[in-house]
């Protein structure tokens, strides 16, 4: 099965971003994270990252006609870009939603996600293990 996995705005700076609230491990040990677990589990997984909502929209036009599953973080677009969630509804695959922070923890204008209400799943606050879990799902996950 392929798996596009995609990170919205400012996920590129993981590492030295609040670090408190995104921990220390940079951008490219969540990329090794993905390429590593997709690797044990037999999945083709390819993994990006943009600043550019146009660009996310690109990325998810690609995967509904490609038919991949998605484990997106939309970041600071989770909670107001009517686009990515419009981009998402086209999906054809399954959709996974990640956070690495917990959201409902943190302030009031994250608490709403535009996304997780079309998406198959949610999962926030484990960190980079919410990228393997996502990916351990949508391997054993039938169709
Ligand atoms: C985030 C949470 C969002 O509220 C925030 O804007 C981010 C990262 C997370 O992974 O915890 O950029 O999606």
């Amino acid at each position: 099965r392929r798996v596009d996995v995609l990170n919205g705005p400012n996920l590129g700076r993981l590492g030295h971003r609040e670090p408190d609230v995104y921990g220390t491990e940079t951008y490219a040990a969540l990329v090794a994270a993905c390429e590593t677990t997709g690797a044990e589990l037999g999945l083709s997984v390819t993994v990006r990252q943009t600043d550019a909502e146009h660009e996310m929209l690109g990325f998810l036009h690609e995967a509904a006609d490609t038919g991949a599953a998605v484990v997106l973080n939309p970041a600071a677009w989770t909670h107001y870009s009517v686009a990515v969630r419009d981009a998402c509804a086209m999906l054809t695959g399954p959709l996974i939603e990640v956070h690495l922070s917990n959201v409902h923890a943190r302030e009031a204008f994250r608490h709403t996600s535009l996304i997780s209400p079309i998406a198959t799943g949610v999962i926030c606050g484990l960190g980079l293990d919410g990228y393997r879990l996502a990916l351990r799902h949508l391997a054993a996950r039938p169709s």
